[in-house]
């Protein structure tokens, strides 16, 4: 029997939960199309097969402005799947920990948001993954979901990828300076997901790494902490970079209740962005 089964095990997310679990646990990493968490059948079938302790449910559709178009598979995935995850965590008596995303909020709020906070996705991903918690919540399953945000890693597209790509093919680069977010470590948010799911509390947690700042400050922090002062960044405004997703201004999250949970504060976005810009650069 093994003590964890984690889905989606293939993404940026999913990898680095993957390596963080299997010091202390077995683990069983499954992704599509071997594991489709939309085949509510299939997935029952291959859950009572591992029998797992814990499901961590990192398989989504995480393209955030492709959801506008693709609503249905944004939400066949992201809603109907999560709970096809989750039914078949309570159908062998599993804690199902599931991750959501700070969208289903839309930025409008001066202060952190917390747990309680009412929701009001502006996109289609965020609708979709506010779906997905409420599914998780009614399957009966014992359940943490954890919101977190702008996460980046190995394995999967993401923004420091994108900036460091960019900076080796252009003069100067672009960047929205009037949305501000929590920069998050998939390796940090892997480490909090081993750490919490033994702490005993369940229900909705927000999990990312400590700090905000604006697209165009992360971008900054990119390329400095890389050497790459040299290359410019131009700030711009979000009217200026058109893109199908509408995105919250300000989704900056409270961790208050996942630092009483852990007993500990997730570090700072900008230490942790250098451990891994140094650990890519093989350091
Ligand atoms: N990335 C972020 O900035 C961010 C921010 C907030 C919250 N989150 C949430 O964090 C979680 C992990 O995100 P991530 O960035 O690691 O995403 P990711 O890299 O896109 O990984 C998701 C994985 O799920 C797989 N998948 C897609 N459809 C599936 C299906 N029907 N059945 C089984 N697996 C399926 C994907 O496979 P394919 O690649 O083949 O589609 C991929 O391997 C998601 O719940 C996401 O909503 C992410």
């Amino acid at each position: 029997m093994s003590d964890v089964l984690v889905t989606g095990a293939d993404g940026m997310l999913g990898r680095a939960v993957v390596r963080a679990l299997s010091s202390r646990c077995a683990v069983i990493g499954v992704d599509i199309p071997a594991f489709d968490i939309v085949d509510a059948a299939a997935t029952l079938a291959a859950v009572r097969r591992a029998s797992p302790h814990i499901i961590v449910n990192c398989a989504a559709y995480t393209d955030v402005d492709g959801a506008e178009s693709n609503r249905d598979l944004a939400f066949q995935v992201n809603a109907n799947g999560a709970g096809n995850v989750a039914l078949a965590a309570h159908d062998i008596g599993a804690l199902i920990v599931h991750m959501s995303t700070d969208y289903v909020f839309d930025g409008e709020s001066s202060s952190p948001y917390a747990e309680s906070d009412t929701p009001n996705p502006l996109n289609v991903y965020g609708e979709s993954k506010l779906a997905g918690e409420t599914a998780v919540a009614e399957s009966g399953a014992e359940y943490l979901i954890l919101r977190t945000a702008w996460l980046y890693g190995h394995g999967s597209p993401n923004f420091v990828e994108t900036m460091l790509r960019l900076a080796g093919e252009r003069d100067g680069l672009r960047v929205v300076d009037d949305q501000e977010g929590m920069p998050t470590s998939a390796a940090d948010l892997a480490t909090i997901i081993a750490d919490l799911q033994s702490t005993g509390v369940r229900g909705l947690v927000n999990a990312t790494n400590s700090g905000s700042c604006t697209w165009f400050s992360f971008a900054r922090a990119i390329l400095d902490l890389s050497g790459l002062s040299d290359v410019r960044v131009e700030p711009v405004r979000t009217e200026e970079f058109t893109r199908p997703a509408k995105r919250p201004r300000r989704s900056v999250l409270s961790l208050a209740r996942l630092t009483e949970s852990l007993g500990w504060e997730p570090r700072s976005w900008r230490e942790a962005l250098a451990d891994y810009l140094m650990e890519r650069q093989g350091g």
